[in-house]
């Protein structure tokens, strides 16, 4: 038996959970290095703490108070705030001071999509991928300020390498390839009831990403926070794949934040009604953090303030604005973020070999529980329809087909605005109508910019 095996079996056997290596006998040489190394990077000891959490429900919390929202519709003092941060946001913009934290290391399985998510067609007319999308509006910034920061894209070690292979194959979607960084988050084995890792194959154990959480820690360990304050960067500009209308170098929302001295901010948008399932953020007992939809007690679920709307309404669009000095703070001796354990029935490998169906469980961090180690936070509300439109599902709500009439609606909302012509959209739908981010990432940018000529394609009118 060589070495590492003994060493790997030993560490296994002492934490209770041998069986991982039940079928090595019978693995060949490639697969049985392949499952010691997986082996290597287990932490027995904190899965012996999270197979505690099985059956753990945390403690309702006592007492929900709404977060201060810098709202969408302001008076103006609010205004004039709005302008000096949007100029303080400009001035960080154009001294480079800005990187780009993209996390696009979930699984897209509910979207039914086996490559990396960022690697779906969205474009309603151009059918460009939400990468694309990404990249194009970095690239915007990059133009609009004459630098651009670097772009930090957070895979998993499951898309990790597809990820790599699909901004080469795209020339880096015209970036310099010099400043994109990918950082792979961790994963860990999921559970079974009795806390014994799971098995995918003779020789994989049942991995799962660690959650977006572990987008701070897999971002220091990675020398991140040094490499970023090597190329002059401050904050951090955090979101997710899943949004096309993300827009990642908001001055507004940059600059807010800056002055605020704050550690880490959000952006939200008011949820449509009580019964939408979205995070709120909000304060937990005294904690700014995001309540999840089920953790909001009906009564409060249903409140409505003086002028009407929902008290709990600052729905969670997973967009924040992170200064480096927080990350490094934070991440500094381990960063201590509560585990949520996420219980599935999982299609793994029986003792007998076979695929079987179990329950069992996975276990994630989540990015907006660092909100409650913030000193000062800011909460800035916008507008759905111009930046929120996620890509979640494989249909209806938040699917590839809510997004692309999202879109749709929005800029053909911007060119009917300007008086230009519209195609027809079939029965119900919006106009198939593009505005590419290069083009005009705002209402406003789009109308300094018109008259343009749409490039008329067969699926629509595309502006470029
Ligand atoms: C999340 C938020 C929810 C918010 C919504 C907005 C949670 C628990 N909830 O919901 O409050 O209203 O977004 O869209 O997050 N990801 C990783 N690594 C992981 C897990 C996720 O990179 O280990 C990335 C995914 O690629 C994706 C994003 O994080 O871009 C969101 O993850 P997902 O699990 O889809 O969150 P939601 O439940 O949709």
């Amino acid at each position: 038996m060589t070495e590492r095996l003994q060493q790997q079996r030993e560490r296994a056997e002492a934490a209770g959970q041998g069986h991982v290596l039940r079928w090595f006998d019978e693995l060949s040489t490639l697969h049985g290095n392949d499952l010691l190394a997986q082996l290597e990077h287990v932490d027995y000891e904190l899965l012996a703490r999270l197979a505690r959490k099985f059956d753990e429900r945390p403690a309702p919390a006592a007492n929900f108070a709404p977060p201060e929202v810098f709202p969408l519709r302001r008076d103006d003092a609010q205004e004039r705030r709005a302008g000096d941060a949007t100029e303080r946001g400009r001035a960080l913009l154009s001294e480079g001071k800005v990187g780009y934290l993209l996390v696009a290391g979930g699984q897209a399985s509910r979207l039914g999509y086996t490559g990396p998510k960022g690697a779906y067609s969205v474009g309603p007319v151009s059918g460009r991928t939400l990468f694309e999308f990404h990249a194009r509006r970095l690239r915007a910034a990059m133009q609009r300020y004459g630098v651009g920061g670097p772009w930090y894209v957070m895979t998993s070690p499951a898309n990790d390498g597809e990820t790599r292979a699909f901004f080469s194959e795209h020339r880096f979607f015209g970036l310099d390839p010099a400043t994109v960084t990918f950082f792979p988050q961790a994963m860990l084995p999921a559970l079974d009831p009795a806390g014994k890792i799971m098995m995918a194959d003779k020789h994989r154990l049942f991995l799962a990403p660690n959650g977006h959480g572990g987008a701070l820690s897999a971002f220091a360990e990675a020398g991140l926070v040094d490499h970023a304050r090597e190329h002059g960067v401050e904050q951090l500009s955090y979101f997710q794949v899943d949004n096309p209308l993300a827009r990642p170098a908001d001055p507004l929302f940059l600059g807010l934040h800056a002055e605020a001295g704050a550690g880490m901010s959000s952006k939200v948008v008011a949820k449509r009604d009580e019964h939408e399932k979205v995070g709120v953020l909000g304060m937990r007992d005294g904690v700014l953090g995001c309540i999840e939809y089920s953790d909001l007690p009906d009564d409060l679920r249903t409140q409505r303030d003086d002028s009407g709307k929902l008290t709990f309404r600052a729905g969670n669009i997973a967009v924040h604005a992170l200064s480096v000095d927080f990350v490094d703070r934070v991440t500094s001796g381990g960063l201590k973020l509560p585990w949520h354990v996420a219980r599935k029935r999982m299609q793994v490998l029986g003792e007998d070999g076979r695929m079987v169906e179990r329950d069992g469980a996975k276990f994630e961090t989540f990015v907006f529980d660092a909100l409650g180690m913030s000193e000062g936070s800011i909460t800035l509300e916008v507008d759905r329809a111009e930046e929120f439109s996620p890509v979640k599902n494989r249909e209806g709500e938040d699917s590839p087909d809510s997004a692309r009439r999202d879109m749709c609606a929005l800029w053909a909302s911007w060119v009917r605005e300007q008086g230009g012509a519209l195609p027809a959209g079939k029965g119900d739908e919006p106009p198939p109508v593009e505005v590419d981010p290069l083009l005009a990432e705002t209402r406003e940018e789009f109308a300094a910019k018109w008259p343009v000529e749409p490039d008329v394609r067969e699926r629509g009118h595309l502006y470029e």
